[in-house]
């Protein structure tokens, strides 16, 4: 069954019975549903207290905290709690805990997120607590929905080289490959012999003195992905069996993670949702990035935000305050870009364990703090605004994590990253006002008035069929820099590059690709003693050929083309087919093409060969006509960050949503404007 978008838009809270005692949440229920919120999501870490031996379940407090908020209004979300399993389980079974594959140290128990999910005995465990779970509250009338563990892969345990870990490996490998031939072709373990000669022989990434195979490290990701997809999976077939199929079964995921494939993860859940943490990022602009890619992860459905920051957090370096109005900015902004739900981290500051200095809606001692008045005042706002949908964007961003993989494996620069360059496309568009679906390599694309495609490292023919068929219907691709050159396996292509039939498309070839470090990279040179290195030769400009001055002439001899800045990465193009769009301006590579587009059908192919700045050519700007999709208003206030989100009310009529992120104050227009013609 696929469970519809919900209607209205919701508020809630994490809580925490198993924190306080019984005898107050009565009270914390009043507070809280006085607050405007209708939901709450309880029990992720409550384990110990749901089965505190083995075998021994004790759910009868968790009905009562249920029933406490039932009687007010507020509906729960239970969570699955096999994320912190209690020192009984760990002490008896310490083979569960996880390896840190960087250091070969095993998790000792005290914290959380210390399991392997490959391990035997906690997977009986977990069928075991989640299977008495579901049975008992699978058809509770006031839960909606489960949440499955919490955050997989926080604090950098996404990976496992435990001896279960790598047992499943060389299971996985065999399955994957069917042979040692295959394998040992896929990975190009010729190098530095290491021809497999038995599945048995295949280690896991534990420390080395020098690199592991690059095959074996980027499948060894794939495999973690699948492993918590795998554990996952396992909870989701017990909840849907025991729980009604109008109950949601959602994951919270991370901002910035990109250890675990989130569209692999996400493929078996109704929903995402997302913990939203804007302390973790550089601002709204990343913020936006991060909810926009959480969007697209189900093809545009709306997901919920799982955890909202509501206050300062306590694990930055510095965990700055919270200003007035600040979390009601957020909470609007994650409407905007999508959530249908935005639940806050958490009820009330906590006064034992790990997290004290973390705030709450409600202070430590139980009155409440900033948050609570802010969430009221969301719920209030929710009240007076007619109910908004995101629409479709026109301008398509792929995001892919396994490209972000090959290309963080080897940066080959040590300053060069995928999700920065992502981000930087996305800034561009972000700044104009330009709203942007972030979508998967196969995403169709059709409807989209231009896609970007950052660095698509790694070959798919298929994908580049898909594009093929985009851009003859006159679509406008643009493709970055260190585009398909690795083979699934991560050997390196034997084909010109961009391979795959890409370089077709593009209608050019790359013949050099240059990392550009960062200056000065040479040492210090006696002053009397010129001599000819890098630094002399080194390139740091390019000519932005189309996009000269107007009406200076038409061929690229004439007009004064615009001289920007590129850094970290450079490729010197040979176009076959394709015109050039940008020529280096200096260097030993000084003249060559730097850029280009390739007329194909009805639309346009353009290759971008290197990170200028900004990192949409102005010239690919004024072609692709991306100023005709800004929201911006011409009479826009100076110096401060407006964000404008393009959403539409129940009838379908167009709204604009306009957040003030310099004040902190937001302004929702609630009249419908007329539909463009
Ligand atoms: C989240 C986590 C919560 C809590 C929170 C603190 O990552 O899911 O349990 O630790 O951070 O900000």
């Amino acid at each position: 069954m696929t469970l519809q978008p919900l209607s209205r838009r919701l508020t809630g809270v994490a809580y925490y019975p198993e924190h306080w005692p019984e005898s107050r949440w009565a009270e914390d229920a009043r507070l809280l549903a006085d607050a405007g919120l209708s939901v709450v999501r309880m029990m992720e870490f409550a384990w110990d207290r749901l089965e505190p031996r083995e075998g021994e379940y004790q759910f009868a407090w968790m009905d009562k905290a249920i029933e406490t908020f039932a009687a007010v209004g507020i509906k729960t979300i239970l969570c699955t709690p096999t994320a912190t399993p209690p020192p009984w389980f760990t002490h008896a079974h310490p083979e569960t805990l996880r390896v840190e594959p960087s250091t070969g140290v095993r998790d000792v128990p005290g914290s959380r997120r210390s399991m392997s999910p490959f391990a035997e005995a906690y997977l009986a465990a977990s069928d075991r607590i989640v299977t008495a779970i579901a049975a008992h509250w699978g058809n509770n009338p006031n839960v909606i929905g489960w949440q499955i563990d919490n955050e997989f892969g926080c604090h950098g345990t996404t990976h496992d080289a435990s001896p279960a870990a790598r047992a499943a490996f060389q299971t996985w490998c065999k399955t994957k490959y069917g042979t040692l031939e295959a394998l040992n072709a896929a990975w190009g373990t010729q190098f530095w012999s290491a021809t497999y000669t038995d599945w048995a022989e295949i280690p896991v990434p534990l420390p080395t003195s020098a690199a592991h195979n690059p095959g074996l490290l980027l499948d060894f990701r794939r495999f973690s992905t699948d492993g918590w997809t795998a554990f996952q999976k396992r909870q989701i077939d017990i909840l849907r069996h025991y729980s009604g199929p109008d109950r949601f079964i959602t994951h919270n995921l991370m901002l910035k993670f990109m250890e675990i494939d989130y569209r692999i993860l996400a493929a078996d859940l109704d929903f995402v949702s997302y913990d939203n943490y804007l302390h973790g990022m550089s601002g709204p602009m990343e913020a936006a990035f991060n909810l926009d890619l959480m969007r697209g992860l189900k093809g545009g459905r709306p997901f919920w935000v799982m955890e909202q920051q509501a206050g300062p957090v306590n694990w930055t370096p510095f965990n700055p305050p919270v200003p007035p109005s600040q979390v009601q900015v957020w909470t609007h902004q994650a409407f905007g870009h999508g959530a249908e739900a935005v639940v806050y981290f958490r009820e009330r500051a906590v006064n034992i364990g790990q997290e004290q200095y973390h705030s709450g809606l409600m202070k430590h001692d139980g009155t409440p703090d900033r948050g609570w008045h802010e969430a009221k005042a969301v719920a209030a706002d929710l009240g007076k605004h007619p109910f908004l949908k995101r629409v479709k964007a026109p301008i398509a961003l792929i995001y892919d994590y396994q490209d972000n993989w090959v290309l963080e494996q080897d940066r080959h620069n040590a300053e060069f990253s995928y999700y920065a360059e992502a981000l930087d496309i996305y800034r561009q568009l972000w700044e104009a006002n330009i709203p942007v679906d972030i979508v998967a390599r196969d995403a169709d694309l059709s409807g989209y008035a231009a896609a970007f495609v950052p660095s698509p490292a790694l070959i798919h023919p298929d994908h580049v069929a898909n594009w093929r068929r985009y851009v003859e219907g006159g679509g406008k691709l643009v493709v970055y820099f260190r585009a398909h050159f690795k083979n699934p396996g991560n050997t390196w292509t034997d084909q010109p590059m961009p391979a795959g039939g890409l370089s077709d498309l593009l209608g050019v070839t790359v013949d050099e690709f240059i990392s550009i470090p960062p200056v000065p990279t040479v040492g210090i040179r006696p002053p009397n003693e010129p001599s000819v290195d890098w630094d002399d030769e080194r390139g740091a400009h390019v000519h932005d050929i189309a996009a000269k001055t107007q009406g200076m002439g038409f061929s690229e001899g004439f007009g004064v083309a615009p001289k920007v800045r590129y850094r970290l990465w450079a490729e010197v193009l040979k176009p076959t087919t394709a015109e050039p769009i940008m020529r280096y301006a200096d260097g030993y590579y000084k003249d060559g093409v730097a850029a280009t587009v390739n007329k194909v059908g009805a639309g346009a192919a353009y290759y971008i060969g290197c990170w200028g700045e900004p990192i949409i050519p102005r010239s690919v700007w004024q072609a692709l006509d991306l100023q005709t999709f800004s929201l911006t208003e011409k009479d826009a206030p100076r110096g401060q960050t407006i964000e404008m989100i393009r959403m539409e009310d129940a009838a379908g009529n167009p709204v604009t949503v306009r957040l003030n992120h310099t004040k902190r104050l937001v302004t929702v227009i609630a009249q419908a404007e007329t539909a463009p013609s």
